[in-house]
């Protein structure tokens, strides 16, 4: 991604986390993905009175990004609005595994903290679409 995909992605994940719906954990989330034809796609966490239906923003706005038709994942900035980063759960890392193994992470917030990182390093030896070939 170019400094300026990645300036938009920050933006984009800012602005998404203000339509988070966390009435239970009130730490909302926001997300941006970056795909293989430059578009841009956002989500938050969303959340259920049944805890464990609860869905991260991550994955709201990858599974967004997949009923668009988008399959190929370049990028994906994390926001939360806090001291420090937020890093993506377990279960985002393998969603994330499954449309780009080698997606750029990045997580900012509304302190100094900034990470960037890769989904290799998140996630080493993931089980993928390849295993099921
Ligand atoms: N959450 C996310 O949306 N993304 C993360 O990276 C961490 C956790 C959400 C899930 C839940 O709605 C709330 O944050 C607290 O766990």
């Amino acid at each position: 991604p170019t400094p300026v995909q990645i300036r938009t992605l920050e933006k984009t994940a800012r602005t998404a986390a203000r339509a988070a719906y966390a009435p239970y954990s009130k730490f909302p989330v926001g997300a941006a993905v970056l795909m293989g034809n430059g578009r841009i796609y956002s989500g938050c966490n969303v959340e259920n009175a049944s805890f464990g239906l609860c869905n991260c923003a991550e994955r709201t706005a990858l599974f967004t990004a997949a009923a668009a038709g988008q399959r190929s994942l370049r990028c994906i900035v994390v926001y939360t609005p806090t001291r420090t980063a937020t890093m993506p759960c377990g279960a985002c890392r393998q969603v994330i595994n499954e449309f780009g193994p080698e997606t750029r992470v990045i997580s900012i917030c509304d302190g100094a903290q900034r990470i960037e990182t890769t989904l290799p390093s998140l996630l080493p030896g993931a089980f993928g679409p390849a295993d099921l070939a």
